[in-house]
């Protein structure tokens, strides 16, 4: 080989080098910052900015024992979806909204535990004020956005141009909505009538981020509640049907399904109608995955066992899951390993399901589209 050869082929070796380098960095520099609405699936310390209420028992350990070692309001054992997202993207771990020091330059989490899709109002005209919290619905954090415009850009347009750069994380919402009822022990019948009106108050949020500029959402569907041992442990009784294999209430899954699709039919409105401007909405499954734990507990590396909570004190049934000694109550342990259970406390999810969850938001398939279309993932 010529040293000129030579050469020419340690300049083609540096050049795949400096492209390959190039397309990692693609994926990861695709977004300036997230913007992340939510409930107590995406908490990331909104409810606990101003101390810890002494009701509350997600912000004192075991929650927050993986990953961080101490509680930050996160209502899991270890991080939510919305930090791996963050940190796939190459990104900081959003601030909660709400902190007094933090700075939102690459964006902030406005989700906040007892979140819904609808106002507060809505429930209580229906006489449902007593199982609602008003800690800050869908709209009400989309006013938090709106304020804190001045804090990360300086005009108008510069923040139609940051958000147009950015990734919107709208939900899960839906959830607590359909708590409302339940918790009231509303007929079935009754709480499918609210389906329409939680999904058009979902879209009616999706169009005023895309008022504000955002072109790039994410909007997750809700879980199969069914399989949750909170609502396993309070309708036992009421409900029939479980699904043999699964050991979850049938019914209460249907719900979910029935949103879920509810929500895909309005997003699909809503693409239609945005789709001069470049929008790009991203349906988000949290359905398939909670299943698949369920069912193939072990394609997961988990525990193949009845829907069951890692932290908490038996009670009533298998589900380790006792109302009055809850997951940081006394008399509630966290077991040995949350990396092999999905669920965490009864009502959400561990980190390791978490993390399940996110690639598969990211780089499919529990996403349509995948967040990150481009990369071939192996
Ligand atoms: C903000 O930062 C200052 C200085 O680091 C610190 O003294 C203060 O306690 C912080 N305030 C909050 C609310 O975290
Ligand atoms: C639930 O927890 C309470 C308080 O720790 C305890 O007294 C009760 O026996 C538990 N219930 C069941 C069914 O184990």
């Amino acid at each position: 080989m010529t040293r000129r050869s030579q050469l020419s082929s340690a300049c083609v070796l540096l050049l795949l080098i400096v492209l390959l380098a190039g397309r990692q960095q693609a994926a990861a520099k695709k977004y300036a910052a997230i913007f992340n609405f939510g409930d107590s699936l995406v908490d990331a310390g909104n409810l606990v900015v101003d101390g810890i209420p002494d009701y509350l028992a997600t912000a004192k350990l075991p929650y927050g024992m993986t990953y961080f070692g101490y509680p930050t309001g996160r209502c899991s054992d270890g991080r939510l979806v919305v930090d791996f997202i963050a940190q796939e993207l190459g990104l900081p771990l959003l601030p909660p909204s709400k902190a007094k020091n933090a700075t939102f330059h690459y964006g902030a989490n406005f989700a906040i535990t007892g979140a819904t899709a609808l106002d507060r109002e809505y429930f209580v005209a229906k006489g449902l004020g007593k199982t609602i919290w008003s800690s800050g619905s869908l709209h009400t954090q989309i006013k938090w956005l709106q304020e804190m415009k001045p804090k990360i850009c300086k005009s108008p347009e510069e923040c139609k141009d940051l958000f147009r750069r950015s990734l919107f994380i709208v939900g899960e919402f839906g959830g607590n909505d359909y708590n409302s009822p339940l918790f009231a022990f509303q007929p079935l019948e009754e709480v499918h009538k609210f389906v329409p009106d939680i999904v058009d108050s979902i879209g009616e949020g999706i169009e005023k981020l895309i008022a504000e500029g955002a072109v790039e959402l994410v909007v997750p569907g809700v879980l199969p509640i069914g399989c949750f041992p909170v609502y396993l442990s309070i309708f036992r009784k009421q409900a029939d049907g479980y699904g043999g294999k699964s050991g979850c209430i049938k019914d209460l899954n249907t719900l979910s399904w029935v949103h879920n699709v509810a929500l895909q039919r309005k997003i699909a409105q809503l693409r239609e109608k945005h789709a001069g401007a470049g929008v790009r909405i991203m349906y988000a499954d949290y359905y398939t995955p909670a299943i698949q734990f369920v069912l193939h507990a072990e394609k997961w590396g988990m525990l193949k066992q009845k829907p069951r909570a890692c932290c908490g004190a038996p009670g009533v049934g298998v589900y380790n899951f006792n109302l009055t000694s809850k997951c940081g109550e006394p008399g509630a342990y966290s077991c040995e390993d949350p990396s092999n259970h999905w669920s965490w406390d009864g009502i959400h999810l561990t980190e390791a399901a978490y993390g399940h969850i996110a690639r598969g938001w990211l780089y499919g398939p529990f996403a349509e589209p995948a967040i990150v279309e481009t990369r071939n993932h192996q």
